[in-house]
């Protein structure tokens, strides 16, 4: 494994940011940046030993907060959206932005993805990695709490990415991390990716609202458009599906261990990867907003693993409250391969 560090312009408040480089000794690389704790490349071999870039970026931190899409970014404090941006813990009411429509959305208008984090890189054995730290301090976004937390992204020798996310807090909050990268597995400037190949390991999902809140209990995805539980092109059915996909997959199996969430292929190239889980839900978004700046739209998929949207409105969903002296733990693994032709 090697690792080297190359400057990448500035982040919106004008602080200098770092990207990575992490490759292996098949050539795959991993590119992840302090600004936003973002993965902003992934080189990746096909079945001829091509490389492409598969995942959505920019090649400079200061092109990232306008884009608005969070590309590759790490969102937080709470991912996904919050209805009406509101919430009750402990016996108190918070009002957070509503930065989509009437919810909130990733963290609000300065979420975790525009920070500038502390970056350590570091090496153990055959996986070399940066962990990446912030601080978000109470009433940051109106959240409750200082939030301690840490994004540590590492890449081995057998291709295999690991996201691991900690948080810690000396009040009670709501925690919800993920990774928001966009893959296209036939490189980021291929043009849509509805060609690709899903498999994701859910029988349920959650339903909608017109703003994308989550408007009732699980629903099967039995022989529908979110039907994907054997390999199924992300186009085949995506006009059944008002606006695209932009749902939370509930992954089968239990939450808290580490499952296979999700396969996708790009049938051409073989380019292939396998996304495990430990959370509840997998949000799956067909890039519907992307706008031409530069990405069109559906150029890239974005298999987000989280807790469910709206918990902290949600007693029925599992909880996303984190109290002092607990710590939050998600960890998510990305596998690279190239499957032979189809
Ligand atoms: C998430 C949301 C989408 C969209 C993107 C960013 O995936 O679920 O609705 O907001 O982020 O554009």
């Amino acid at each position: 494994m090697t690792i080297s560090s190359s400057p990448f312009g500035s982040g919106a408040d004008g602080q200098a940011a770092t990207l990575w480089t992490i490759e292996n000794a098949d050539g795959l690389s991993v590119g992840v940046t302090d600004w936003g704790a973002t993965l902003v490349t992934v080189r990746q071999p096909d079945r001829d030993g091509r490389l492409a870039d598969v995942v959505l970026g920019f090649d400079d931190a200061s092109v990232y907060r306008p884009s608005k899409g969070y590309l590759g970014a790490t969102c937080g404090r709470y991912a996904n959206r919050i209805a009406g941006g509101r919430f009750r813990l402990a016996g108190r009411d918070y009002e957070l932005a509503q930065n989509d429509g009437p919810n909130h959305l990733h963290g609000g208008d300065r979420g975790f993805d525009s920070r500038l984090w502390t970056a350590r890189p570091y090496s153990e054995g055959d996986r070399t990695g940066v962990v990446f730290s912030y601080l978000s301090p109470d009433g940051e976004e109106n959240y409750p709490g200082n939030l301690s937390v840490q994004a540590d992204y590492a890449l081995d020798e057998s291709g295999r990415f690991t996201m691991d996310f900690h948080a810690e807090t000396d009040r009670e909050t709501v925690v919800n991390i993920t990774n928001h990268a966009y893959w296209n597995l036939a490189g980021r400037n291929s043009g849509s990716v509805l060609n690709q190949v899903l498999v994701l390991n859910a029988s349920s999902y959650l339903a909608v609202d017109d703003t994308a809140i989550p408007d009732g209990p699980p629903r099967t995805v039995d022989g529908g458009p979110f039907d994907f539980r054997r390999p199924k092109a992300i186009g085949a059915d995506i006009d059944r599906v008002r606006g695209g996909y932009d749902h939370c997959m509930i992954v089968d199996g239990p939450a808290g261990t580490l499952r296979l969430a999700a396969e996708a292929r790009d049938p051409f190239s073989g380019r292939t990867i396998r996304l495990s889980t430990d959370r509840p839900g997998v949000q799956f978004y067909s890039g519907n907003f992307l706008d031409g700046t530069p990405y069109p739209t559906h150029a890239g998929f974005c298999l987000e693993p989280q807790d469910f949207p709206d918990a902290p409105n949600r007693p029925d969903f599992p909880s996303t409250v984190l109290s002092p002296g607990d710590s939050y733990h998600h960890r998510s693994m990305v596998e690279f391969s190239v499957s032979g032709v189809d």
